[in-house]
């Protein structure tokens, strides 16, 4: 049986896997850019979705650097910010645990604090007008050496109370995560979560050195683990949560058709798969998007998606204490239908 839209965006969910970058709607980067003047290489709102069609992860990563420029005071991050936890609230959305990557703006000359200090702004703001609560996650970009990873590090200091972990995003071929593991071994000794892309694009070895090297705690994306099926055995035996992001994959040629996504396979073999919109904006449709799409397209039932809810909220980075109201949250929600 089929499991209805209603059930899937009102059913209580965390989403693990959201770069607030990607979540600049083509109407927020036009305001922006006319206010900020920043030229953006479109006419129209309608031009720049018609850009949006990509082959794979690079394409899509010159386009969102590019968008980025728009974003110049703490209050655009702010509103950013706000833009994105309303559309998480109206699809469910308790909680987030976001991505942001300071050397997308700390190079092009803003201070580490503007984008930080806008988003902290947002968040508090998120959670005084929707119930939402968040935390933030810093993404190293790996195009870029460990030396900019460092500065990044250092630059973050006087934030590191509120900064929840860091990560690794940007273009994943020819960049393992071997290549940081000096940064992420300094962020582990300040007591930061350990997060990581792997397996998008590259090659199962790539969620290997993150699991080995990085000793992440979550791994972001995955997909490619399935080729190895001893990999997938250890992943389900540390209880491993994937943050796997369905429409991205479509978007980007991960997958060439929603059909074959293995988010059913992933769930069937064990695997602790969430799922998440990656950057929305971009992609075509926000985390209820990302579950609808995917029940539909590979048959997800009711089951399933409890499962889901359930891994973004033990997959957090929350206490113990609220992961349990959370649980209690989703078993009362299954049990009012
Ligand atoms: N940065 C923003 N979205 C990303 C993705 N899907 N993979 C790697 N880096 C990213
Ligand atoms: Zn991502």
């Amino acid at each position: 049986m089929s499991v209805s839209q209603a059930f899937i965006r009102g059913i209580p969910k965390a989403e693990l896997h959201l770069h607030i970058e990607g979540s600049l709607e083509p109407e927020l980067m036009f305001s922006l850019g006319k206010q900020n003047k920043v030229d953006i290489p479109f006419k129209s709102v309608e031009e720049v979705r018609a850009a949006y069609a990509f082959s794979n992860l690079q394409d899509f990563l010159d386009i969102y650097y590019q968008g980025a420029n728009v974003l110049q005071t703490e209050q655009d991050f702010q509103a950013l910010a706000l833009a994105y936890f309303e559309r998480l609230h109206a699809d469910g959305g308790v909680h987030a645990e976001i991505f942001f990557d300071p050397e997308t703006h700390t190079d092009r000359g803003l201070p580490f604090s503007v984008a930080i200090e806008g988003l902290l702004a947002g968040m508090s703001e998120a959670q005084m007008k929707y119930g939402v609560t968040s935390k933030l996650i810093m993404c190293f970009l790996r195009h870029l050496d460990e030396e900019s990873s460092f500065r990044t590090l250092k630059a973050a200091e006087p934030y590191l109370d509120r900064i929840t972990g860091v990560g690794l995003d940007s273009s994943e071929k020819g960049h393992p995560p071997s290549k940081f593991a000096r940064v992420f071994k300094a962020a582990k000794e300040r007591g930061l979560k350990i997060v990581a892309h792997a397996g998008e694009e590259g090659p199962p070895e790539y969620v290997q050195e993150a699991l080995d090297i990085l000793q992440v705690d979550r791994i972001d994306h995955g997909n490619r683990a399935l080729e190895d099926a001893a990999l997938v055995q250890r992943l389900v035996n540390d209880g491993m949560t994937l943050t796997v992001c369905p429409l991205s994959n479509l978007k980007l040629c991960v997958v060439h058709d929603l059909k074959d996504h293995p988010m059913k396979r992933m769930l069937q073999l064990g695997l602790k798969a969430t799922c998440n919109s990656d950057d929305p904006a971009y992609f075509g449709g926000y985390v209820g998007d990302n579950y609808i799409r995917t029940a539909a397209a590979v048959g997800l039932d009711r089951n399933d998606i409890v499962t889901l809810a359930k891994n973004s909220f033990t997959g957090s980075f929350l206490d113990k204490a609220s992961i349990g109201r959370h649980l209690a949250a989703v078993d009362s929600f299954v049990a009012a239908i």
